[in-house]
């Protein structure tokens, strides 16, 4: 996720990947070199190499790298036949590329409320919402937790749909013991900077099981080429490099432990934030959380960011007004009071510091931070 803020009063920050890139420099810098001078920058070794690690990593059968997760989703959409005229029920609280790609392929977004506990699409609402023009239903598994998608593929199959969840944020997450994209007929993985595995610049991922989807991603990503300059489909420049592919196969032996780390902060918080009248973030007990982000729940929001910014800890909102009421989408017609727990959600979110590179006294300092805030609020009251 972008963190928009360069203060360096700040104390703890959303993300290091400074502190993070000189820890693993020994073991990538060969490497880049090596690649840099190999004149082989483009679909190489590494890409594939890759690609065959994490299919592995998330027990999948395939995996194709592409420039972005924006691109991954465009392609996974595309690769199912997602076109104009049709619709694709998703979720309004999200970043934005889960939207626009529909929208540039000329389909519809149809938005259904989220639960308002863990932030992720409602089932029933997705249910409610399908009608004879629904191609596909598009979950985000928000905040580094797995969407319903048991309960979705279900309703999918039902009702003859493809299922493709947008796990930008959710490398390493497991749903009822299966990993990202088992549920689903496509996923896809965003390798953005400050994901929980980023690269060093834009880069993305779709993960299948469907050899038919596969090979559909595979040649729109490089101009929907099929051999040496054949053409069996409008495609795309959305190729992975093989410099991407070098850093993100480094961060990838360390996607467990950093996973960890991430987990443990999220413990530590919520012993030091038992007390406080905040809601924490909330775990399905059939879900294991990656905590790309630790996001609580106040009405007091802006205030508490204000009072951590003050304390040199930065904070973020995501996200701060649901894509429904955007002014980029008023053309879809939906009004203020149509999703309520979105509405409500992106008024009171907040997400702290939870990344691998932070220490123990970091997180309580944020954590206290929090409390003197509340303890204030108390005062006041
Ligand atoms: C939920 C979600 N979907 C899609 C994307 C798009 O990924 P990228 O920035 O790699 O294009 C992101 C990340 O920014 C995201 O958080």
């Amino acid at each position: 996720m972008r963190s928009k803020e360069d203060d360096s009063t700040l104390q703890v920050r959303m993300a290091d990947l400074g502190s993070q890139y000189r820890r693993i420099r020994a073991e990538l810098e060969p490497t880049l070199l090596e690649v840099l001078a190999s004149g082989r920058y483009i679909l190489g070794e590494h890409v594939q190499a890759l690609e065959t690690e994490v299919a592995q990593a998330c027990n999948a059968r395939y995996a194709i790298g592409v420039s972005s997760g924006t691109d991954a989703l465009k392609l996974a959409l595309r690769a199912v036949g997602v076109q104009p005229g049709d619709e694709v029920i998703t979720t309004p609280f999200t970043f934005v590329s889960t939207t626009e790609v529909i929208v540039q392929l000329g389909a519809t977004p149809v938005f259904v409320d989220i639960d308002p506990e863990t932030y992720n699409i409602d089932p029933q609402c997705v249910e409610s919402a399908i009608t004879p023009r629904t191609r596909a239903i598009l979950p985000v598994s928000l905040y580094g937790q797995s969407a319903e998608m048991r309960a979705l593929r279900t309703i999918a199959d039902r009702h003859g749909l493809w299922l493709i969840e947008d796990a930008a944020q959710a490398i390493g997450a497991r749903h009822y013991e299966e990993p990202i994209g088992a549920f689903a007929h496509a996923a896809t993985l965003s390798f953005f900077p400050t994901k929980n595995i980023g690269a060093a610049g834009d880069a993305g991922m779709v993960i299948t099981n469907d050899e038919q989807i596969a090979y559909k991603v595979r040649s729109l990503r490089v101009h929907g080429m099929n051999g040496g300059y054949y053409y069996e489909d409008i495609g795309y420049t959305a190729r992975l490099d093989e410099l991407q592919a070098v850093i993100l196969r480094a961060k990838m032996r360390h996607l467990s432990e950093w996973t960890e780390r991430r987990r443990y902060h999220a413990t530590l918080y919520r012993t030091l934030l038992a007390d406080a009248p905040l809601q924490l973030p909330v775990v399905r007990p059939y879900n294991y959380h990656v905590y790309h982000q630790f996001t609580v729940r106040t009405p007091q929001r802006d205030a508490l960011r204000d009072y951590l910014r003050q304390r040199g800890v930065e904070s973020a909102v995501y996200y701060p007004l649901p894509l429904h009421l955007q002014p980029a989408y008023q053309f879809l017609g939906y009004c203020a009071g149509d999703l309520p727990h979105a509405e409500r959600a992106a008024q009171e979110v907040l997400s702290l510091p939870v990344h691998s590179e932070l220490t123990e006294d970091q997180i309580a300092l944020v954590a206290h931070s929090v409390l003197e805030f509340v303890q204030q609020e108390v005062a006041v009251v």
